[in-house]
C-alpha cells in the first residue's frame, strides 16, 4: 500500500515506467524513466520500500579489527556507529544520544569518523555510553529519584557480517544475508574475503540517485570513453559478458584484453601479487563486477578487490 505521504499517482506513472522498461527485450532495453532517479517522492518510497527493506553493507571488518574501534556512518538518515565490543561482537548502534538526541561524535567537535575508544562521551552533557551501547555514564542524574541508567541503551540496529563484510537493515523479518548471496559464494569464497585487509579508504562526493553508481559500476560500456586510455586496454567493453540474472544478484565478468592476456610479463606480475593461494588459472584471466542487490557493489581479479 502507498503511503498518502506519497505523490501516489506520479509514483504509479514511475512505476509503470520500470516495468515496461524491465519488459523489453535486450535488444530494445531503454533506460529507466528519468523519474527513477530524479522524482523525490519516488526516491523517498524507493529508501522505505526498497534499501530499508533489504541488506546494506556498512563496512568490512578489517576497518574495526581490534576491541574498541568504531567507524561512523550516515545511511538513509541515520547516524550509525559501528563498534567492536569487549566480546569481539560487532554492534550497529545509533548515534543518537538519548538524553536530547545529540550526535554522539559531530564532526564539527573535532570527532574523527574512524578511531578506538572505551566508551562514547556525549559533548552535550556527558552521557557516556559502553562499545555495545549501554549507558554507563549520566553526571547528576542520580539526584533524580525515578532515573535508572539500566533501562538507557542505544538502539542496535539488525546486522550480520558475512564473508567479512558488516550489513544492515531496518527490516526485523528480513531473511539472513546467506539466503541473497548463496549463488556469489562460488565466486567468493577461495578469495578468503573475511581475512582481507582494507588499505585505501577513498571517497567521493556522489550528488546523484544511488542507482546511475550501480548501473555505472556493473556496466564497461563506459570503458569505451572514460577509460579508453586505463580499463579499455586492459579488459576491453567488447569482450565483456554478464551470467543469467538472477532475483539478487547480477556477475559480469571483464576478460582480460590483449594487453594483459597475451603479455606474460603483465600475467607473471598478477600471479606475483596473487590475493590468495587458493586462487584457480582461470581466475588470471579477468576481472569481474558484481552486484548483491540493492547496492553491495564488488570488483575482483587475481591482484585487487573494490567494493
Ligand atoms: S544530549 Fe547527550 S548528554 Fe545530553
Amino acid at each position: 500500500m502507498t503511503p498518502t505521504r506519497w505523490n501516489s499517482e506520479r509514483l504509479e506513472q514511475i512505476q509503470r515506467g520500470i516495468l515496461e522498461t524491465a519488459h523489453r527485450p535486450l535488444e530494445q532495453a531503454t533506460a529507466l524513466p528519468a523519474g527513477a532517479y530524479t522524482d523525490l517522492d519516488f526516491y523517498r518510497w524507493e529508501v522505505e520500500q526498497v534499501l530499508k527493506k533489504q541488506w546494506l553493507c556498512v563496512g568490512h571488518t578489517s576497518q574495526i579489527p581490534a576491541v574498541g574501534d568504531y567507524l561512523n556512518v550516515d545511511l538513509l538518515g541515520e547516524g550509525l556507529v559501528i563498534t567492536r565490543d569487549g566480546e569481539h561482537v560487532v554492534n550497529v548502534l545509533s548515534r543518537v544520544c538519548l538524553h536530547r538526541a545529540m550526535d554522539l561524535m559531530p564532526e564539527a567537535y573535532g570527532h574523527s569518523r574512524q578511531g578506538n575508544r572505551r566508551n562514547f562521551v556525549c559533548p552535550y552533557h556527558h552521557w557516556s555510553y559502553d562499545l555495545n551501547g549501554s549507558l554507563i555514564g549520566a553526571p547528576e542524574m542520580d539526584k533524580h529519584t525515578e532515573f535508572d541508567k539500566q533501562g538507557f541503551c542505544l538502539p542496535r540496529f539488525r546486522s550480520e557480517v558475512w564473508e567479512g563484510f558488516i550489513f544492515l537493515t531496518f527490516d526485523p523479518d528480513l531473511d539472513p544475508v546467506q539466503t541473497y548471496y548463496s549463488g556469489l559464494l562460488p565466486f567468493l569464497e577461495h578469495r578468503q574475503m573475511a581475512d582481507m585487509e582494507m588499505v585505501v579508504n577513498l571517497k567521493w562526493d556522489c550528488p546523484f540517485n544511488w542507482k546511475i553508481l550501480v548501473e555505472n559500476f556493473m556496466k564497461p560500456y563506459h570503458h569505451l570513453g572514460t577509460h579508453h586510455k586505463t580499463f579499455e586496454p586492459i579488459m576491453p567493453a567488447w569482450s565483456a559478458w554478464t551470467e543469467a540474472e538472477t532475483a539478487h544478484y547480477i556477475v559480469c565478468h571483464l576478460p582480460f584484453g590483449k594487453r594483459i592476456a597475451d603479455n606474460p610479463e603483465e600475467r607473471q606480475k598478477l600471479m606475483e601479487f596473487s590475493l590468495s593461494p587458493l586462487l584457480k588459472p582461470q581466475d588470471f584471466q579477468e576481472y569481474a563486477v558484481y552486484l548483491g542487490e540493492p547496492s553491495f557493489l564488488l570488483f575482483i581479479g587475481p591482484d585487487r578487490v573494490y567494493w
